[in-house]
Formats: structure tokens, C-alpha cells, sequence
């Protein structure tokens, strides 16, 4: 089969009917259960409530970009806005690389705010290693016309979230600086939000340094900061993301079809593939953060498990690891049948108090509470076939 047969564009009606119906029934348990959609939500419920409401958060970043125009050709979301953030690239970049995106999927309807041009606490630290100068692996577009809107995006967060108590959705494919500025500018924000879908993290070791995830890695006091808000928080991290490799077949498969946005998603595509080579690169380049995006749609790609997760800040060598607590997993795994109980018992161990330091025990918490549902694996071959299904939409 070549790749033009594999992946069919569907046209707008088509995947509304195919995949927001078929995802929302066949997926909805598992959204329930990986606190994607509040338990409340029943099957059919979710199809007369029409689109759910989201905010992007993200750092174009050649996959941050791919994600947007992916997140904008499905009906099943209604986004709100969407912000940008430091990261990949200096906001100086990310930002105009994010209106660029809205005016090649034809959305300059959705509000773009410019969001924080470094972490809370620390110096930014970029990935043009693997983005490129330009955030688009070299891929060149003309200077956007469009404009943001006057608010920082941590003040749009938080306008937006409190118009929508308990609707909203974030959906952040960066650094988590913004969003953890907005929880932090109103205590009572965390409680509005519906939940949050992060590409970040990894609980099989790093991308940038061998204990952290890059999104994480870059600010890893506001990731922390998002951990512990209560928030219901569904990682999609290196765990599951790498392994999507975009390939010359996948490439191939979007240059076949003459859209706007195809043929801007094969642009940056094929730069992307070209830099990662060029570069020596053995791994990559891989689609992060559509891979969050596909995750919000259909859950039903990935397999979860829930987690307690916590975010190393202080350490020389490990900042920005996430750390995975889990009574089914590691050596600490019982028979299923015990599992339940051991949930009950096990308590979040942190490192050894030191003779000089207050603290007299290693235990931070004394109770496992499972704060995230972390994907454990994901059919990639599936996740292809949606993302360039949908890249190649006519709208
Ligand atoms: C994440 O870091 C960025 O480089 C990508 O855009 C993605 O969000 C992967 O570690
Ligand atoms: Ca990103």
C-alpha cells in the first residue's frame, strides 16, 4: 500500500461522524478512567454537550506546531484560546510560530496570547537542536498579520477558566511556567479546571539530560507547581512519545494532499526530518506533543495507569525528573489480588534525611493518592493514521 492509500483524508463531516462519535463511545470509559472526563460524564452526554472546551498552552517547536494544526482540525474541541510560551525557542519566536499556525489553519478566530519569556526561577534553556533557529526545523512562513490579544496568557488562563467553572480543559505541550503562573495568581483557579493533558515527564528516564524530560526539565518548579494543585492530570510523557517517529512515508503521505495545512504540516515535517539527519540523529524527530493532543481525543490509543507524581527540583544532576509512585509497579508490585491493599499502605518515600537538615523522616506523604494517569504505552500505527487523517482533511 503506499502511503497516499494508507492515510485517507476525511472530510469534515466525515471524522465528525467517524471519529468524535465512534471516540466518544468506544473511548469513554477510559477517558473516565484516566481522568480525562470528570466521572459525571456519561456515554451520548458528551456528543449533545457538543465540543469540549480547551486551552493550548505550547512553544512551536516543530511538534508543538503539527499538535496545533492537529487540534484545529478536530471538531471534537473548542478552543478557547491558546497560549505560548517560552521553551523550544524564545517567546520571540514561539509566539509569532503560534499565530503562524492559527492563520494556516484558517482560526485566527481563536484568541493567541503571549505568555512567559523564561521559567519562574531559572535562565531558559532551548532545544533549537532539534527545532532549529526558527522553532520550525528551518521550515520558512511569511511574518503572521494576525495580532495577540492584549492579556498575558496566565491572566487569559485565568479568565478563561473562571468563565467556564469546571468545563475547561488544558492541554499544554510546553514548559508549564504559564500555567503554573495562573494557579498561582488565583488559589481557587486549580478547582475550576477540568482537567489537564500534558506532553511531559517520562518515568523511563530523559531527553536532555538522562533523569529529565525537556518541558519539564525547562521549569520544573512551575511543573511541580501543577503536580501538587489537584488538578486531574493525564501525563503523556517520552514513555509513550517515543515512539512516534515521523517517517518519509508519513511525509509523503501529507505532501499528497493539496491543503493549506497539509501541505505546511509536510513543510515542517520534512525540514524536521532533514535537520534530525543532518544533525546525526538516530532518534526522531517525534510527534510529542500531537501525541497529547490524540491522547485528549481518543484515549482509547494509549494505555494508562494511574500515578502518584512528584517533580525533582533541587537535585544538581536530576532536576525536572518525574518521579512515579506506584503500588503496581517497580519492585514494590504485589500479587494483583494484594495490589489494592498495598495501595492503601505504601507511602511516598522521598531521600534520606540528612544528619544537618530538620527533617526527621525519608516519608513526604503518608498515603499513596494517585495524581495523574500516566500512558504507558500507545499503538503508534493508530495514532499515525489519525494524525495525518486529519492533517489531510479538507476543512
Ligand atoms: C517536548 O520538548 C519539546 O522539545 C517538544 O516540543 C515536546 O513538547 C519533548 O520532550
Ligand atoms: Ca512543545
Amino acid at each position: 500500500m503506499n502511503p497516499e492509500q494508507k492515510y485517507l483524508p476525511l472530510t469534515r463531516r466525515a471524522f465528525v461522524a467517524s471519529s468524535a462519535a465512534g471516540a466518544a463511545v468506544s473511548s469513554l470509559g477510559f477517558a473516565v478512567r484516566a481522568g480525562i472526563l470528570p466521572a459525571d460524564q456519561k456515554p451520548g452526554r458528551g456528543s449533545r454537550q457538543g465540543p469540549s472546551r480547551v486551552m493550548i498552552d505550547t512553544d512551536p517547536g516543530v511538534d508543538d506546531a503539527l499538535a496545533l494544526l492537529l487540534a484545529m482540525h478536530s471538531p471534537e474541541l473548542k478552543i478557547e484560546a491558546i497560549t505560548s510560551v517560552a521553551g523550544n525557542v524564545p517567546l520571540d519566536l514561539t509566539l509569532p510560530n503560534t499565530l503562524r499556525m492559527v492563520e494556516i489553519a484558517g482560526r485566527t478566530d481563536i484568541p493567541v496570547a503571549g505568555g512567559a519569556n523564561r521559567p519562574l526561577l531559572r535562565q531558559l534553556v532551548s532545544a533549537t537542536y532539534a527545532h532549529g533557529e526558527n522553532g520550525l526545523g528551518g521550515a520558512m512562513f511569511p511574518e503572521p498579520a494576525t495580532r495577540p490579544v492584549p492579556e498575558p496568557a496566565a491572566v487569559l488562563i485565568g479568565q478563561v477558566v473562571r468563565k467556564f467553572p469546571g468545563e475547561v480543559s488544558l492541554v499544554t505541550l510546553g514548559p508549564l511556567t504559564n500555567i503554573a503562573a495562573a494557579l498561582s495568581a488565583d488559589r481557587e483557579l486549580a478547582g475550576m479546571v477540568r482537567g489537564l493533558v500534558m506532553m511531559g515527564g517520562s518515568l523511563s528516564g530523559g531527553n536532555i539530560t538522562p533523569a529529565a524530560e525537556f518541558n519539564i526539565y525547562v521549569d520544573p518548579e512551575a511543573a511541580r507547581i501543577v503536580f501538587q494543585s489537584g488538578i486531574p492530570i493525564t501525563m503523556v510523557g517520552l514513555d509513550v512519545t517515543r515512539r512516534t517517529t515521523l517517517t518519509d512515508d508519513h511525509v509523503r503521505a501529507l505532501e499528497a494532499t493539496q491543503t493549506p495545512v497539509s501541505q505546511a504540516a509536510a513543510k515542517i515535517a520534512r525540514n524536521a526530518i532533514t535537520h534530525t539527519r543532518e544533525r546525526g540523529f538516530l532518534v526522531g524527530p517525534n510527534m510529542h506533543d500531537s501525541l497529547a493532543v490524540a491522547a485528549f481525543l481518543d484515549p482509547s490509543l494509549l494505555n494508562w495507569k494511574q500515578y502518584y507524581v512528584d517533580v525533582e527540583t533541587s537535585g544538581e544532576l536530576t532536576a525536572g525528573e518525574t518521579v512515579g509512585y506506584s503500588p503496581g509497579a517497580g519492585d514494590l508490585r504485589r500479587r494483583p489480588e494484594m495490589e489494592k491493599q498495598a495501595a492503601e499502605a505504601i507511602e511516598i518515600r522521598g531521600s534520606a534525611p540528612t544528619v544537618a537538615g530538620t527533617r526527621t523522616s525519608p516519608v513526604l506523604r503518608d498515603k499513596f493518592v494517585p495524581n495523574a494517569n500516566v500512558a504507558i504505552d500507545v499503538d503508534a500505527a493508530k495514532f499515525f493514521e489519525l494524525l495525518i487523517s486529519r492533517l489531510s482533511a479538507k476543512s
